[in-house]
């Protein structure tokens, strides 16, 4: 018998093979206790010795090497039948289960778009710690020592040994332009995004945690005509071309002179309503112009130099943009509330 010619023929069989019931026939047919090779070797003693022995040797490994691609090829069947049966149990024609995309957080998502109108007119974003000292958040800026802001219960200062230098958690943004200007060079046109911190009890519309951005403008020619103009197109990007806006005069330590923006009310359209109290009008933010004594704080020469600047709280954006009338639902994540923007 050609082993060789047995064993290349077995091997393209058993190569072929499509399934198990197949598979386990062949190994029947060549190594069973009567196949073909194990027939083979039970005839060998009626060859001559050395016949015997080179054709007892190849037989033999043969026989290992047939049993050997059998067992490979079980191993293939079995995973290819597993994958088979996994596919009957699939129902394709069952609905498929909706995955939950998350996104933003709209308080979020209304800084970043703040942000981005700024940006868009050239303003440059920086972003200043939470932790401040005394001498950013409020002496840099013009508030003096016995200013009420300043007291215990109107921001969370933090323990601290070093009586020259205390720390708080910033109670505004307004300390990133003290960051900036000692930094930099007019002129300087930035845009400041951040949480704040106030001992406030949590309501409608207080938290004690909240957002707001703050703008600076410093060159040699600043005017406020320009923080109006700007200002104005900034409220027309945010609620809609249509709005109006008011400056009406008021006290910050940092700038002077000092303006209330309120914009008319998106409600009534500046007729008068509920949410406007009856003015037409809805508060949005402070801004000024920066005063001397804050330039004088940072090393630029107040004669030199002119700037404006802005802040606002981003809570209060989105309850006039959205018409939210309790700030609570930002925090309290309720995904009814949360999928909305
Ligand atoms: N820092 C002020 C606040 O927290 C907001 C503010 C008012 C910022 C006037 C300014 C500004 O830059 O010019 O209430």
């Amino acid at each position: 018998m050609d082993l060789i010619r047995v064993k290349q023929e077995a091997e393209k069989l058993i190569q072929d093979v499509k399934s198990l019931i197949e598979l386990d026939q062949l190994r029947i047919k060549y190594l069973g206790r009567k196949g073909v090779i194990t027939l083979f070797l039970r005839e060998l003693g009626k060859l001559q010795l050395e016949e015997r022995r080179t054709q007892g040797e190849l037989a033999n490994r043969i026989k290992k090497e047939l049993e050997q691609l059998i067992e490979i090829k079980k191993t293939e069947l079995q995973i290819e039948e597993e994958i088979k049966k996994a596919q009957k149990r699939i129902d394709l024609t069952l609905p498929g289960k909706k995955t939950f995309l998350g996104h933003k957080h709209p308080i979020t998502k209304v800084m970043e778009e703040i942000v981005q109108i700024f940006v868009g007119m050239g303003f440059k974003e920086k972003l200043g710690p939470e932790v401040e000292t005394e001498w950013y958040n409020y002496t840099a800026l013009n508030f003096p020592e016995e200013h009420p802001a300043r007291d215990q219960i109107a921001c969370f200062y933090l323990p601290t040994t070093d009586l020259n230098n205390k720390y708080l958690l910033r109670s505004h943004t307004s300390p990133v332009q003290i960051r900036v200007m000692e930094d930099n060079r007019p002129p300087i046109r930035i845009i400041a995004p951040g949480r704040v911190f106030r001992p406030d009890d949590f309501d409608a519309s207080h938290s004690p945690v909240f957002h707001q951005v703050e703008g600076l403008f410093v060159d040699e020619n600043v005017s406020m005509a320009e923080l109006k103009g700007t200002l104005e197109k900034f409220c027309q990007e945010m609620f809609g071309s249509g709005i109006k806006i008011r400056f009406t005069p008021s006290y910050f330590p940092f700038t002077e002179p000092s303006a209330e923006v309120a914009i008319s009310c998106v409600i009534c359209d500046g007729q008068g309503c509920k949410t406007c109290k009856n003015t037409g009008w809805l508060e949005i933010l402070g801004a000024g112009m920066v005063h001397p004594a804050v330039f004088s704080c940072v090393g630029y020469d107040p004669l030199k130099y002119l700037g404006y600047a802005f802040g606002m709280g981003v809570e209060r954006i989105a309850m006039i943009k959205y018409r939210i009338d309790d700030l609570r639902l930002f925090y309290e994540n309720d995904i009814r509330f949360i999928s909305q923007f």
